[in-house]
Parts: structure tokens; sequence; C-alpha cells
């Protein structure tokens, strides 16, 4: 089986990057080779030194830049996974990775999606829509916000007593319980080639 290099993107905490990299650990074929962050001293970075990760600080115009994408290629990254990266991926990177780009957002997608619906908004928005369910959508990336194919989706209930930061902690247990599976799936596919 060829090896696969996965880049992990995160914005946040890392509590999903955590995850990924804990489930690939000593995976036989596939590595967690990079972190790309756009907020310094954010938690992930801190996770990226604690594992000896190569972490890779970026901003909007290094992103956007056309030379980006060959930096990835470089490092011989093959998956771009967005666990929590709130810049938007400009379509150089989509081009340059089709396919190849995964992200995770925390509600069932079309609903709940697009600018400016990340973390606690896309939770406050539910609450406050009196959704009676929610959940997590894995999807491709493509040049929108949010838009690309879906993948993989898993639900949870709303409670009438659910609070954002509750339904917060419901939504992260579905997502480290689902999303490094998925990738592995995804991953594994294209390593055998089908
Ligand atoms: C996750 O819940 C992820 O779905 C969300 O950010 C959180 C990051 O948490 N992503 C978005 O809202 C993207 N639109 P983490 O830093 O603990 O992994």
């Amino acid at each position: 089986m060829n090896k696969k290099n996965i880049a992990v993107f995160a914005s946040g905490a890392g509590s999903n990057a955590q995850k990924i990299i804990d489930h690939f650990r000593r995976h036989a074929f596939i590595s967690v080779a990079l972190i790309v962050c756009n907020k310094p001293g954010a938690g992930v970075t801190k996770i990226a030194a604690t594992e000896g990760i190569e972490l890779l600080l970026t901003d909007k115009a290094t992103l956007q830049s056309p030379d980006f994408s060959s930096v990835l290629k470089g490092k011989g990254i093959d998956f771009i996974i967005l666990a929590g990266f709130l810049l938007k991926i400009p379509a150089s990177l989509v081009e340059a990775f089709p396919r190849r780009i995964i992200n995770i957002h925390p509600a069932l997608l079309p609903k709940y999606g697009g600018k400016g619906m990340y973390g606690h908004f896309v939770h406050e928005a539910v609450i406050n829509a009196k959704e009676a369910e929610s959940g997590i959508t894995i999807h491709y990336v493509d040049e929108q916000y949010d838009h690309g194919a879906t993948i993989f989706q898993a639900t949870c209930a709303v409670t009438p007593a659910d609070t954002p930061d509750s339904l917060a902690h419901k939504i992260h247990l579905l997502e480290h319980q689902h999303f490094a599976p998925v990738i592995e799936r995804l991953v594994a596919d294209e390593a055998s080639g089908s």
C-alpha cells in the first residue's frame, strides 16, 4: 500500500485534530504529517509541538497564493483535512487537491452552513430555530463555504433543555467518534486505487 500523508488544517482548540492524530498514530500507511494553522497560539499549535508534528502557520494571503499548493505537495501531502479551520479554501487549492480536501461541519448541511456559520454561531442558530435534531456533516470541499458533496452525516437530538454549550458538547462527541474512521476509509480507498 502506498503511504499517504495527511495535513490537518485547524484554527482553534484542535480537539478533532488530536483525535485524528491519535487514530493514525501507529497506522500502517496513513500518517498526519503536517498541521496548518492561521491562529498563532491556538490550542492546535501546542498539540503539534507535543506530538512532534510539523506546524505551518499561515494567513489568508499565503493560503491564497498560487504557490501554497506546491508547498504542500513538496511536503508530500496527499489529503487535506479541515478540522475547525475558519479561512476559506481558495479555488487554486481545490483544483490542486481534487476530492482530496475534506471538511467537518457541526450541523446537518445544507442547513446552518455558509460564511459566519462556525462553532458557537451554528449551535446558537440551531437552538434559536428550535430544531429537534442537529448533527455533523463530513463533506468534500469546493469553492463555496460548506457546499461540496456530503460524505457522511450523523445526528443527535436537540432538547428544550439544550444550550449552545451542551449542544456543542454533543456535537464534539459525534465528531470525535466518526471523523477519523471516515477519513481512514476515504484515504484507504484512494491508496488501494478504488
Ligand atoms: C468543530 O466542532 C468543527 O466542526 C467546527 O469547529 C469545531 C472545532 O473544534 N468547524 C466549523 O464550525 C467549520 N465551519 P476543535 O478545534 O475542538 O476540533
